[in-house]
């Protein structure tokens, strides 16, 4: 790969953030525990990629059907001279929606965990845009952020936080997220997020349980990884993957469940699995439009515009600073 079209990049080595104490620090939890952004290393946003495609899984298609029908109103919102920042930018699919309805974007930075799959999508998107100026940040956009000096770092900043990655956050890591992106971003930016809606239990479990069992493969992955990268001798076949909505607390929870007793060592731990015994990998929360406004208003933000679909599946919200 060729990463000499883009305008700069910056390795904020979240890496460095160590797999395996976080991995020690979750399986000494009960319930033990991994944090999901784990998932995302080459092979993971690979699997997502693949999970973006699935019948089952509304998410993507929905968000892009509204990026596409309604990406000329959104632009006429953000104003002219636009340098969009994007939160885990993934590959970088959704954006060319708002970039192919008008010329107004001309910088573009895409924030990600992972660094290979970020400058790929990046170096492609640069290919394809000659006229954007585009930047790759590789970081935990999790953690408080403070953007480095960028090319067009004086025009106005709208940041992208797409696929509903918001719902990963407890509402509380949610606001706070807010909070850092707006002042990140700086005073007159906005912020487009997609958020998934509360609907029907079954079509939500279906999504995150599709037939292929490919969502298995990803929440898998996360012991595929550990297998390679730290040599733990997790044996894939005999964790299985779980997906259930909890309607109290209005989420999606990704278990790993292991199929029997078993004992895992790594470093001074021994890991004692019971049968039965779960991992929570991830949590998805689900909103309601009150919920979103609530979320908005306690992070300072109001909502200028929402787009829901036809089905109310999914919903983009176009959020500014209240003043
Ligand atoms: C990227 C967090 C939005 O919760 O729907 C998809 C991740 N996990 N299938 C989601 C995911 C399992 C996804 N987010």
């Amino acid at each position: 790969m060729d990463y000499s079209k883009l305008a700069a990049f910056h390795d904020l080595e979240p890496e460095l953030e160590n797999f395996s104490d976080t991995l020690v620090t979750g399986l000494m939890k009960s319930p033990k525990s991994l944090p999901c952004k784990f998932f995302y290393d080459k092979r993971g946003s690979e699997i997502f990629d693949k999970i973006c495609n699935l019948k089952e899984y509304y998410v993507t298609r929905t968000e892009l059907s509204l990026l596409e029908k309604y990406s000329t109103e959104m632009l006429g919102l953000f104003g002219n001279d636009i340098h969009l920042v994007e939160f885990g930018s993934g590959s970088s699919k959704k954006i060319r929606k708002l970039l192919d309805s008008g010329k107004s974007i001309k910088a573009y930075t895409a924030i990600d965990i992972s660094k290979e799959h970020l400058l790929d999508s990046c170096s492609t998107l640069a290919d394809e845009y000659v006229d954007l100026s585009v930047s790759a940040i590789c970081a935990d956009y999790t953690r408080k952020l403070c953007l480095p000096t960028l090319p067009l770092n004086s025009y106005k900043k709208i940041g992208f936080f797409p696929g509903s990655s918001i719902g990963n956050f407890s509402q509380e890591e949610a606001v706070s997220f807010l909070k850092n992106a707006a002042s990140a971003l700086g005073s007159g930016s906005g912020l487009l997020v997609g958020i998934d809606l509360k609907k029907d239990t079954k079509l939500l479990e279906a999504a995150y349980n599709d037939k292929a069992g490919v969502t298995a493969d990803f929440n898998l992955n996360l012991l595929f990884r550990a297998k390679k990268e730290l040599g733990i001798s997790f044996d894939l076949n005999s964790f299985q993957h779980q997906a259930v909505y909890n309607s109290n607390l209005g989420r999606i929870e990704m278990w790993l469940i292991s199929k029997t007793n078993q004992s895992i060592e790594f470093r001074e731990n021994k890991f004692v699995f019971t049968k039965g015994e779960r991992i929570h990998t991830e949590s998805s929360y689900k909103y309601s439009i009150d919920d979103i406004k609530e979320l908005a208003s306690s992070a300072d933000y109001h909502i200028s515009k929402s787009w829901i679909d036809a089905n109310r599946l999914f919903s983009i919200h176009f959020l500014s600073l209240k003043n």
